[in-house]
């Protein structure tokens, strides 16, 4: 999950994509790789001290369950230092982020990780060992302003892994059919990205701002939501584009 803007949904749409995934049967980790590791805490985890990985030992053995069946986490470390021995550009060649996804792999169906919002290195380094890119994009005035460098660095991402990392998908998100403006920056992004705009929208949805603060998905917190459907809409669309 990838915007350099803060507050468009990426840490709501990792773990509740994430959530979808796991409850439809696919074996999914969220990986947090943010700092602030809003994800670590929404579904109810400990930041860790260090970040796992940073560590030698395998990945696995910092991977812990959560109350979702089928979906596991890797919890976020707040050490700032240690996130930035993470994205060096030796790091990142090295490739030690890749190799420990490769050697979890094994185990899941999908892997998400949630990115801090910046196009720093921590993204580059996610890119980097990434194969899909999914952008949320908030429905709001300046939605397309300063995409362009995103979408710069994850051209290059794509150039320099050989086209292992591809666009995924772009997401709606604070969807209000009401609105103009909604209807507006939908027109814009659908003009411009075309077919890799998911159909499925994600609306304004109180349930999805407060399931955090429980340490619950939305699934947990108000399944009869209709940010529990959107999710749910959403979670099919990308298991039929798989
Ligand atoms: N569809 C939505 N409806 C209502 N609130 C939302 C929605 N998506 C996200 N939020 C809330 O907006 C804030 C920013 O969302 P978040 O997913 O943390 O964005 P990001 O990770 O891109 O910074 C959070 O408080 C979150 O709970
Ligand atoms: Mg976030």
């Amino acid at each position: 999950m990838v915007n350099q803007k803060g507050g468009v949904g990426k840490t709501t749409t990792a773990v509740n994509l994430s959530a979808a995934l796991a409850l439809s049967g696919q074996r999914t980790l969220l990986l947090d790789m943010d700092p602030q590791c809003n994800a670590t805490t929404a579904l109810g985890l400990e930041p860790t001290e260090g970040h796992a990985l940073v560590r030698d030992s395998a990945l696995a053995e910092s991977i812990e369950k959560t109350e979702t069946d089928g979906l596991s986490a890797v919890p976020g470390s707040r050490a700032f230092h240690d996130i930035d021995r993470l994205s060096t550009a030796g790091e990142r060649e090295s490739g030690r982020v890749r190799r420990h996804l490769d050697e979890a792999m094994e185990g899941y169906e999908y892997i998400l990780i949630d990115c801090p919002p910046s196009v720093g290195e921590l993204t580059q380094t996610a890119l980097a060992a990434s194969t899909e890119v999914l952008m949320p994009i908030q429905c709001e005035y300046f939605a397309m302003e300063g995409l362009t460098q995103l979408i710069q660095t994850i051209k290059r991402v794509i150039i320099e892994t050989d086209g292992r990392l591809t666009f995924g998908g772009i997401l709606l998100t604070m969807y209000d059919p009401a609105l103009e403006l909604t209807r507006e920056v939908d027109e814009e992004v659908r003009d411009f990205f075309g077919d890799i705009v998911f159909d499925s929208v994600v609306p304004r949805d109180v349930s999805l701002s407060e399931a955090p603060s429980h340490g619950q998905t939305v699934f947990e917190y108000a399944p009869r939501s209709r940010g529990a459907y959107a999710y749910t809409q959403l979670c099919m669309e990308v298991l039929q584009r798989d």
